[in-house]
């Protein structure tokens, strides 16, 4: 499937939150964190579209940049179109994007129970680094802490411009165009 993605803005938040509920359950972000999250200076949130569609929100992603670490702070697509690499597209803009912006490293949380988001971050180099102990509250899950290795080892970035150029992402960040 065809993607462009770009930053979010504040009219995306309707489409955002048709898909935040169905993704995240019952713990879910709400409308205003997100307009918080899209005031906060140090956060970079993404939208993912259908290039055949404009109208069609895929997917969105996001984190935050302290110094040389971003931080995911979210990652979810569309329930019904789950497995068709958009996911891993999102992804691979917070990675390229960040380290755009000055990251060397990548960091987050995930669920333990969630194997679906724990392949797709393995996929690029995230290595499990200790647990978070009852981290989410709606269950007491622990969280596995990921991080990436330095982002700006040459051999790191071959393999992030190939997967760009093979998926034939288009990045409309605001950052490569200025
Ligand atoms: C995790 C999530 C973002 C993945 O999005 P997606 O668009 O389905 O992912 P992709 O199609 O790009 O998948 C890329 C790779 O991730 C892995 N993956 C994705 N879904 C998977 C699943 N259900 N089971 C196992 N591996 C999975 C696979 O390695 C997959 O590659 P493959 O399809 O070639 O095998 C999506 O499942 C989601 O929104 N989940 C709910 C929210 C969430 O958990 N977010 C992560 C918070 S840390």
């Amino acid at each position: 499937m065809d993607i462009n993605i770009r930053r979010m803005y504040l009219t995306d938040l309707n489409k955002v939150m048709e898909i935040e509920p169905i993704a995240f359950g019952r713990h879910h972000w709400s409308y205003d964190s997100f307009v918080n999250e899209l005031n906060n200076p140090f956060a970079n949130y993404f939208s993912a579209f259908d290039a055949n569609n404009a109208d069609l929100l895929l997917g969105y992603s996001g984190y935050w940049l302290f110094h040389e670490e971003a931080h995911i702070t979210t990652l979810a697509t569309h329930h019904n179109m789950r497995r068709m690499g958009i996911g891993e597209k999102l992804l691979l803009n917070d990675i390229y994007t960040a380290k755009e912006l000055g990251a060397s490293w990548l960091t987050l949380e995930v669920r333990v129970s969630n194997i679906a988001a724990q392949e797709l971050y393995k996929r690029y180099g995230f290595k499990n680094i200790g647990l978070r102990k009852r981290y989410y509250q709606d269950n007491n899950e622990d969280a596995i802490i990921l991080w990436t290795d330095n982002i700006n080892k040459e051999d790191y970035m071959l393999f992030i411009n190939e997967k760009l150029s093979t998926l034939g992402i288009q990045l409309d960040t605001g950052i490569i165009n200025g």
